[in-house]
């Protein structure tokens, strides 16, 4: 460890507001760059500067405070240039909120089969021309630099959770570490974009502890769990994030990436986790799947044909809510008639479904602030388990 670093300046505050008397659960504010956002939070995936299914003003009226875009797509386009040019991505997107950015390296290691990683950096082809392009630590952070996301990440080798290869998890874990050192080194504008640091080591929870000590030696304003949104055991997965929040300072937002489902968050947060981010409610929709409170239901489903309810009946969000209320009055056959075929469905239903998750974060914080999480997370498995019955 080179203990000599001097402390990265941060263009955060977190400041916690309750913690609850049996889980590890917190309920605190982050203060960004772009206004405040309550924590813990789900936040929605615009990959291509705009979420699939909702425009920006639909995004702003489910609450949304923090939404994330990816550093390779808007480095391919529209290009480093284009947003030096415009001031960044708030600028062409005309997005006043926070936004948070992915390295990329994760995106072209899962998306694309090719990718090798060395220590380098990521190589890969591109899936433009296919000509081979190289994804450096420094080179993402200068992307995300010329964006101006409010929160940037680090470029980290990424492992799948499952792989038998102890070595090579080692490593990765290992480079990760060094990487983050390449990329503080780089990152031109600390008093104005937030660096987090992503924690590695797969289902090794000695390689969590050690990975959290380097990392946490760093001082980045925030810190992020990264690769558990692959095919891992329930029970493994509490664990790594157990480790890794009984091995954090409580004094920092807390980042569980690529997560997840409803149920994951629940228990991550219980576990002390403050932030996720999924593209499961946006893209679930596209299949005409709405996420509710007894767990998810396909529109597509002949049963909803003559159902002229809501999709959740007292959902306030602008599909659901009643005309005399503002809302559009969607109905379950609505969307049952819309949904296979026209984008309109999609549409509607992203609307819901990014609204449920932002309602169940802003919930499970109420909870957290009456200290009477555990009562929440049952009623919550409850309405799930026996909702049926
Ligand atoms: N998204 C989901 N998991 C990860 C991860 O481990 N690293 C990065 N950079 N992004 C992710
Ligand atoms: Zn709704």
């Amino acid at each position: 460890t080179d203990s000599t670093r001097k402390s990265m300046p941060s263009a955060l505050t977190f400041e916690r507001h309750a913690k609850c008397s049996t889980t590890k659960a917190r309920a605190s504010t982050l203060q960004l760059p772009h206004g405040s956002v309550p924590l813990p939070i789900f936040m929605p995936v615009a990959t291509q500067a705009s979420l699939k299914g909702l425009t920006y003003d639909q995004l702003r009226d489910t609450g949304c405070m923090l939404c994330l875009n990816n550093t390779y797509h808007l480095g391919l386009k529209p290009g480093q240039e284009v947003l030096d040019a415009v001031g960044g991505s708030h600028k062409l997107q005309g997005w006043d909120r926070n936004l948070l950015t992915d390295s990329g390296g994760f995106q072209m290691v899962s998306l694309l089969k090719l990718a090798t990683v060395t220590e380098e950096g990521v190589r890969f082809l591109s899936p433009h021309d296919g000509s081979p392009m190289l994804l450096t630590p420094e080179h993402s952070i200068s992307l995300q630099n010329s964006i101006g996301s409010d929160i940037i990440m680090q470029l980290d080798d990424v492992i799948a959770t499952t792989s038998p290869d102890h070595a090579r998890i080692k490593e990765a874990m290992e480079r990760s570490i060094r990487w983050l050192d390449r990329c503080i080194d780089e990152h031109k504008y600390p008093e104005r974009q937030n660096l987090f640091c992503i924690i590695q080591g797969g289902l090794d929870l000695e390689l969590r502890k050690q990975c959290c000590e380097e990392m946490v030696a760093r001082d980045t304003p925030g810190i992020a769990i990264g690769g558990l949104s692959g095919g891992e055991a329930k029970e493994e997965f509490c664990r790594v994030v157990h480790t890794c929040t009984n091995n954090l300072p409580e004094t920092k937002p807390r980042y569980v990436m690529g997560v997840g489902y409803p149920e994951d968050i629940v228990v991550a947060v219980a576990l002390g986790a403050d932030m996720f981010d999924c593209v499961w409610p946006t893209r679930t929709a596209r299949f005409g799947q709405a996420i509710v409170t007894s767990g998810t239901m396909n529109l597509r489903n002949k049963c909803f044909a003559d159902d002229f309810t809501p999709i959740e009946e007292g959902c306030t969000c602008t599909t659901c809510r009643p005309v005399d209320q503002g809302g559009l009055g969607v109905t379950k056959a609505y969307m049952h008639h819309v949904t296979a075929k026209e984008t309109v469905g999609a549409h509607l239903l992203s609307i819901h479904n990014v609204h449920f998750m932002l309602n169940l974060m802003g919930n499970l914080r109420q909870a957290i602030i009456e200290d009477r999480y555990p009562a929440f997370i049952r009623e919550f498995f409850s309405n799930i388990y026996e909702g049926d019955k």
